[in-house]
């Protein structure tokens, strides 16, 4: 039986994917909790190949971080040493729609899992180490750019004021209750496992579509927003780094250069011969009511402390999700063609 057990929240989404995957690689006995049912799911592909193989090896169980009696009964019987909390209503757009319900998720669904842990080790006397995935988000109007640990939190969004919360939460169960915990500040990463409604992936896959005649138009809001996107396989490098330290600290991680939703279109379109200007239109409402100042890490302290450092730039990482939309999208054209129709 491997010393090591984590337990991770959110594993159905992009990061759970990936840190699954690396915890498997590094001798873990990985655990996740996923829900039984979710009306509004963010559509992901499914694994296949060596991807499923890592995915099978995941022992799931049913559970919510809405649910604190169901939460204490899975920590009890995985006994976790490392809790990786990756679950949210992760959609900022969303959360404008849904403030109370990305709020409480996203807040008190922290401070669920938080009681948990503190209570099931001081019955048990074994320590966990805790991973709170915090977010760029939270600097929100920023006051100074990169943005770096010390920037002071000025968040613009129900999803963002969330994590701030949360944030605190973990903070303070460091200093009131000793407990090994760490905030990862990520800025934007995404991978061919994004979820379709963020702006990368929806781009990357609107683009392979129209080449294959799938698709006709791309609907997109703000253009000229600015991101620090990197890859998700990387970023999760650094969440296990975190936990890997002789103390808790807190952590920015991020590539330091930002692109705009325009480099965007024309990296993915112009890498299948297309000029976004002929399929790209604009709706209103997809604007959000404010939007952030340019979000830009410096993420000095965790090349510092953890040696940590983004290997896949922002064209390979294009690149990647295009490759794989556009086999996801032969693979629809294929079935269309066979008469399968979804
Ligand atoms: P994601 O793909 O949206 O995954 C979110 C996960 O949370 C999914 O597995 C979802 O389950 C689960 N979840 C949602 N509500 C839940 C609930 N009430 N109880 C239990 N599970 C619930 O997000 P991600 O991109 O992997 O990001 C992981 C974490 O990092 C999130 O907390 C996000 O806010 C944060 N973050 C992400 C980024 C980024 O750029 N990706 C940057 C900074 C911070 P279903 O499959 O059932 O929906
Ligand atoms: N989603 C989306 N859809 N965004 C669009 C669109 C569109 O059609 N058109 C333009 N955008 C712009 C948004 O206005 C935003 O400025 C930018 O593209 C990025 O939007 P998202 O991809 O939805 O990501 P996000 O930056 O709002 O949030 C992501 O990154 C955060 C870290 O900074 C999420 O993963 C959050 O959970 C995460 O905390």
């Amino acid at each position: 039986m491997s010393e090591h057990t984590a337990l991770i929240t959110g594993i159905t989404g992009q990061d759970g994917f990936y840190l699954s995957r690396h915890l498997l690689n590094q001798g873990y006995c990985v655990h996740g909790i996923r829900r039984r049912s979710n009306s509004f799911p963010a559509p992901r592909p499914e694994p296949v190949g060596a991807d499923a193989a890592a995915a099978a090896q995941v022992h799931h169980h049913i559970g919510d971080l809405l649910d604190p009696i169901g939460l204490r009964r899975i920590i009890s019987n995985v006994q976790p040493t490392e809790v990786y909390n990756l679950a949210a209503q992760s959609h900022v757009q969303t959360s404008f729609e849904d403030p109370i319900y990305t709020a409480t998720v996203v807040a008190m669904g922290t401070l669920n899992l938080l009681e948990a842990i503190r209570d099931y080790r001081d019955a048990s006397g074994r320590e966990v180490k805790f991973y709170q995935a915090s977010s760029s988000e939270m600097f929100g109007k920023a006051s100074e750019t990169p943005q770096s640990e010390s920037t002071p939190f000025r968040p613009r969004n129900p999803y963002a004021c969330a994590k701030v919360h949360a944030y605190w939460q973990t903070v303070n169960y460091r200093e009131a209750y000793g407990l090994f915990a760490c905030n990862g500040i990520l800025y934007n990463h995404e991978s061919p496992r994004r979820g379709e409604n963020y702006v990368t992936r929806k781009i990357t896959r609107a683009a392979a579509r129209i080449k294959l005649g799938l698709q006709e138009r791309l609907v997109l809001g703000n253009l000229d927003a600015e991101r620090d996107w990197g890859f998700a396989g990387d970023y999760v490098l650094a969440m296990w780094q975190m936990l890997q330290q002789a103390a808790p600290d807190d952590y920015v991680v991020a590539t330091g250069r930002t692109h705009s939703v325009r480099d965007l279109l024309n990296g993915a379109f112009g890498l299948l011969g297309l000029d976004w200007h002929d399929y790209v239109c604009i709706d209103e409402r997809l604007l959000r009511p404010v939007e952030p100042t340019r979000l830009c890490g410096d993420a000095s302290r965790a090349r510092r402390q953890l040696g940590w450092q983004p290997r896949v730039s922002f064209a390979t990482l294009v690149h990647m999700m295009v490759e794989a939309d556009l086999a996801a999208a032969e693979r629809e054209q294929t079935l269309l063609a066979a008469g399968y129709t979804a």
